[in-house]
């Protein structure tokens, strides 16, 4: 048996090759030595045929959670292919429009919307915001009355369900912070108060309970919870969120998108649901589309054999390990295969950041042993890496390519020394 090449981890164009991992048609070690590392490698395709499962599974309609990962061609890209995009904020909302997005095919979500934010959304007319309060619908009946605007709205329940990868990452338990209980009849007054307020036009329920969810039963509880308002209280829609899961790590599993969108299904259509069902999905269509591209520094062998291995960048553009205790896959671009039983090793892959949760990996064996200057690529970076990323010890944020056909475009610039003085004032 071959080495094996990590398929299910890589996104789809991604081939062994003699001149290492190519992705989209371009080898990585070219796109490394002509935009530098650390670079974030999108395969156009892997996102557009993403897109396409998730409109599959959900015929009614659906949205590309944009606090995933969004630069302005990602909006464009997502918007053609059929969906719309969810936004969190005023930031994200002016990334979207950027990408040419029409307003119409946005939602706005958050807990805390402010009132610019809440404002900004109803001057571009957009196609919905999901409001998550009482003190929410109070503000945006004012600006609405205001401006003279009507707006559809959506409301978001709390299903009382935990699900997810880590606690930080489960949103929909009793104790969470968004929405309204499900429980106790919360939702529905708060759904009879949208209704009785005439500048807005009530469309439908919204849940979100968790992210990274690898096993579908808390997902369909929560839209158990969430489609039982929605019937009692004649909803057009049902928006049951994101939240399915990946596999980051060789061995791992998680359902695919065609199961998640048929089990949402199912889910609503037993509590006798009949309207439509939506979806917003982000880590589902983003994680496995794009990998990180390191440079391989120090290398240090510690006590007991353990051998550290240095890349060029770190928890800065990917906090999921410190936040998470996430671990990742790592493959040397130049042999990008799977470590066989005897794989060299075991290395922990960390990054420059000044402190020890900045490891990616930990006493793994990689396919070949590693060399200072070599290129390392880290898998499943697509989701919740650069959006998450941070100028911590003065890194600056990754540039970010998109490949296909044998070639690659630059969407988001290396950031700068200069970028980190700019908003630095001098009293
Ligand atoms: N809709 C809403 C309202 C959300 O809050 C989220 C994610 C999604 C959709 C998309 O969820 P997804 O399909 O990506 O699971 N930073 C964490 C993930 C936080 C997710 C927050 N909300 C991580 O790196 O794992």
């Amino acid at each position: 048996m071959g080495p094996s090449f990590p398929t299910e981890l890589l996104p789809s164009s991604a081939r062994p090759s003699e001149r290492g991992l190519v992705v989209g048609g371009v080898p990585v070690a070219a796109l490394a030595a002509e935009h530098g590392t650390p670079l974030i490698v999108y395969d156009e395709d892997h996102l557009r045929q993403r897109c396409a499962d998730v409109r599959r599974a959900f015929p009614d309609g659906a949205s590309y959670a944009a606090k995933s990962f969004l630069c302005r061609s990602v909006a464009r890209l997502v918007h053609e292919a059929g969906l719309g995009i969810d936004v969190a904020s005023g930031g994200e909302l002016a990334i979207a429009l950027g990408g040419g997005v029409p307003a119409s095919a946005l939602t706005l979500h958050g807990n805390n919307k402010s009132s610019d934010e809440l404002g900004a959304a109803l001057d571009v007319g957009i196609g919905r915001i999901v409001i998550d309060s009482w003190d929410e619908l109070d503000r945006l009946s004012g600006l609405a009355d205001n401006r003279g605007a009507r707006q559809r709205v959506a409301l978001r329940v709390n299903p009382g369900v935990a699900a997810g990868a880590h606690q930080s990452i489960m949103t929909g338990h009793a104790t969470a912070k968004f929405g309204v209980a499900t429980a106790g009849g919360e939702a529905a007054q708060l759904v009879a108060r949208i209704r009785a307020t005439p500048r807005l036009e009530f469309t439908g329920i919204h849940v979100h309970a968790g992210s990274q969810v690898t096993d579908l039963g808390p997902l369909a509880q929560s839209i158990t919870a969430a489609a039982a308002v929605a019937r009692e209280c004649g909803a057009a829609e049902l928006i049951v969120g994101g939240g399915l899961g990946v596999a980051y790590t060789a061995g791992q599993t998680a359902p695919g998108i065609a199961a998640w969108g048929a089990m949402a299904h199912a889910a609503a259509r037993a509590c006798g649901f009949e309207g439509r069902i939506l979806a917003e999905p982000g880590r589902a269509i983003a994680a496995t589309a794009a990998i990180t591209v390191y440079t391989i520094g120090t290398i240090k062998r510690l006590a007991e054999n353990s051998i550290v291995v240095a890349i060029d960048g770190g928890i800065s553009d990917n906090p999921r390990p410190a936040l998470y205790g996430s671990s990742y896959q790592p493959l040397l671009v130049r042999h990008p295969f799977l470590p066989e039983t005897a794989g060299r090793g075991p290395y922990s892959i960390v990054g420059k950041n000044c402190e020890s949760s900045d490891t990616f990996a930990r006493d793994v064996c990689l396919a070949a042993e590693p060399r200072g200057g070599d290129i390392l690529c880290l898998p499943v970076t697509g989701a919740y890496t650069y959006s998450m990323s941070s100028n911590y010890n003065g890194l600056c944020r990754p540039a970010v390519v998109l490949v296909r056909d044998g070639g690659g475009r630059l969407v988001l610039r290396r950031e700068s020394v200069d970028d980190l003085l700019r908003a630095d004032v001098i009293a």
